[in-house]
This record gives structure tokens, sequence and C-alpha cells, in this order.
């Protein structure tokens, strides 16, 4: 398929994804039409034991080795306000993350490695995961054992300020490792005229959001990034009556495993001051959601290579502090995440969120290409070094 005809073919393919968002693990419209769209263009769907999502596969050269190509496929809860004339269709459902650009990128992929199957050194897996946003759809997937046999990995993500078809890629940790946490904070209600007679879990956990702030700011030097964030504070019922207790939730996010659990740590020791110092009982929880993503350096040098070799321009990727389930299929298998401009005027999962159609051919050419180019290059032999490194 020619460069144009592709580009159109994906536009109209992404306008209907755009149309029809739908939340993680509830993707079922978004799988159907995504099967119809592979069986159409002749692609082997596997039989992958997944609700919702799908993996298939273009089987070039038998006992070949295998690569994987990940697209996400899931929304958000967010009522669209971008005034596209292809807006959401669904109330309050948005692709505001930009999945539907990654999964009609990798639909155009598909249709790429098909026509030149008889030329792929291995096999390229399709897979379009569900529920990347926050929903654990990774875990599911490799759940599954369909990527047990895969060699290298790859996957790719918009980025909304970049200017569009600009990729943006660096080695090692780009997306921070990410935790949440509960605090409920146990109290004894009553009459709000005798705050003597209670014990007001609403001061207890005011003093615990306000000292969390310093864990971060007065703990952590400024050369190593972390964020805490309380995001949800639920207590009480009206004006006059002091509650029972007092339930916050949030976020804790760091690049390394060690030093978010310090911080957590740190957050618990202030929760049991304030049980010492309040008289009020606290449950804390806190639990790592989200692993850094692990871009191996020497595939992250041979992917920027390969972009540039479709006349892609590079740049580095400046890290975030946003979580990727891609990272825990990083955890088994060598690989590199990157990133596509599409210059939206609104940042990602904002309301006014806008991704530019126009680099999804560039997308897909890209993405048949790293499936392909890896295919080859372990097929050479070439099985690299770094992959023992990897293992460690
Ligand atoms: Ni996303």
């Amino acid at each position: 398929m020619d460069k144009t005809t592709l580009q159109s073919t994906l536009e109209s393919y992404f306008t209907w994804f755009h149309r029809h968002p739908e939340l993680g693990f509830e993707e079922h419209k978004t799988t159907a039409r995504i099967r119809e769209l592979l069986v159409q263009a002749g692609v082997e769907i596997l039989d992958a034991p997944l609700e919702t999502g799908l993996i298939a596969r273009i089987q070039g050269r038998p006992g070949g080795p295998v690569t994987a190509l990940r697209a996400d496929i899931d929304a958000l809860p967010v009522t669209e306000a971008a005034g596209l004339d292809y807006a959401s269709e669904h109330p309050g459902c948005m692709h505001a993350c930009g999945h539907d650009f990654h999964l009609t990128a990798l639909l155009g992929a598909a249709i790429l490695l098909r026509e030149e199957a008889e030329t792929l050194a291995g096999t390229v897996k399709l897979l379009f995961q569900p529920a990347e946003e926050g929903a654990g759809g990774a875990r599911v997937v490799l759940d599954t054992g369909y990527l047990d046999d895969v060699d290298e990995i790859y996957g790719l993500h918009v980025m909304a300020a970049l200017a569009p078809g600009i990729i943006a890629l660096s080695p090692g940790a780009t997306y921070a490792t990410v935790g949440s946490f509960r605090i409920l904070v146990k109290g004894r209600g009553g009459h709000a005229a005798e705050p003597h007679r209670c014990k007001d879990p609403i001061v207890a956990a005011a003093q615990i959001i306000t000292k969390a702030q310093t864990i971060i700011s007065r703990g952590v030097s400024p050369f190593d990034p972390a964020v805490l964030s309380v995001t949800r504070v639920l207590a009480g019922t009206t004006w006059n009556v002091i509650p029972s207790d007092t339930l916050l939730e949030g976020t804790i996010r760091a690049f390394s495993v060690e030093k978010l659990t310090g911080i957590a740590e740190n957050l618990g020791k202030i929760c049991r001051g304030a049980e010492e110092s309040d008289g009020v009982e606290i449950e804390y929880t806190w639990r790592i959601n989200t692993y850094s993503t692990n871009n191996d350096p020497a595939l992250t040098e041979w992917a920027a290579e390969t972009a540039k070799t479709l006349g892609l321009s590079v740049v580095p990727y400046p890290p975030t502090m946003g979580g990727e389930d891609f990272a825990l299929y990083q955890q088994r298998i060598p690989g590199v995440f990157l990133n596509i401009g599409v210059g939206s005027p609104q940042e990602l999962h904002n309301p006014g969120f806008i991704a530019n159609p126009a680099p999804l051919s560039a997308a897909a050419e890209l993405l048949a290409a790293l499936g392909k180019g890896a295919a080859a290059r372990l097929a050479r032999n070439s099985r690299p070094p770094w992959r023992n490194f990897h293992a460690g």
C-alpha cells in the first residue's frame, strides 16, 4: 500500500476509534473493530484468552526470532471538549491519551508487515493491549503466556507538546515507578460544639496532608525526582457533626522502587505520629502500581537509527513522572518505548487533547520497521551481548 493510501485509510480508521472510546476492560466494540480490520487485511489473529484486546501475528520464516509491537486501546473517563467533528459519541468517555492513535498506527503496521511477510526473518506479534490506564492490562496479557516466546518488544506513545511526526526516545527509565496509597483515619465523631469529647479525624488528616508534603521537599535531593500528591479527601456529611473517619488517597512517584518505598515508609511514620498525637487510629496501605520503563540502551540507539533511516527527526525524550505499564513487558523482554509528536494544543488527559492524525502513516512505518528490522537483526545471529546484561 502506498503512503498516501495508507495515510487516508488510517485516518478513516482513526476517526472511527476516536468516536467510540471505551474504558479499560470494556473495549468490546474497539476489539471487534480491530479484529474486523485485521481479518480484512489477511492478518492471523491468535486465540489468546483475552476478554478485550487481542494478539495477532505476522508469520515470516518459521522458527525465526519473535518480536512484538504493542499498542494500548483503552480510553479515559473524560468528557471531550476539543471541538472535533469526529468527537466522542460515548458521553463521559474520551480517547484523551491518544490510544486511538496508537492502535491505528499498529493496524497500519499490520497492513505493511502482511505485505512483506515473505521477506520477514521471523514472526512479529501485534499486541492490542486492553486497560493501560491503571487497570492492569499488561499483567493480564503477560499471564496468557502468549508473549513467552518474544525476543524483543517495541511500543509507541503520542507526545502532546511535540511537533507532529517528531520521534522522542531516551535510554533507561523514562516513565516513573508509580505507587498509590490509602489512609483511613478513624477518630470518634460527635457534636461539632464539643470537639473535646471527640477525636477529630479531619484535623488529624489535615496534619497528615501538610506533613506529607515535607517528605520530599525536606527529605529527598532536588536532583532526585519524586512526587507525592494527595488526590482524594473524603470526610463528613454536614456542618455541625464531627465525622468518625476521614479517607485520604494519593500517589507517590519516583524512578526507583527503593526511593518510592522510602517515601511510602516515611508517610507511614507520619501516620503513626498522628495516631500518637491526635488519638486517632489509622489504617495505612500502599502499593506499587507500575514500575519504571527501562529502555535497553543498545536497542534504543538502534531504534533511533531505524527512525532516522525512515527520514524521521529524533530528539531525546524528557523523563516524565507519568506511569506506563509497558514497563511490565520490559521486566521480562528487552525493548524500547518511544514517543511520537502529535502537536496537541492541550496536554494528555485534558478534555481538549487532540492527536493530529498526520503522522499516522509514519508511525505505522516506524513500528513495522522496528518489528521487521529487529527480527532480521536477531536472525543474523547478532544475538546481542546486552541480552545477558538485561537478564541480570
Ligand atoms: Ni497513554
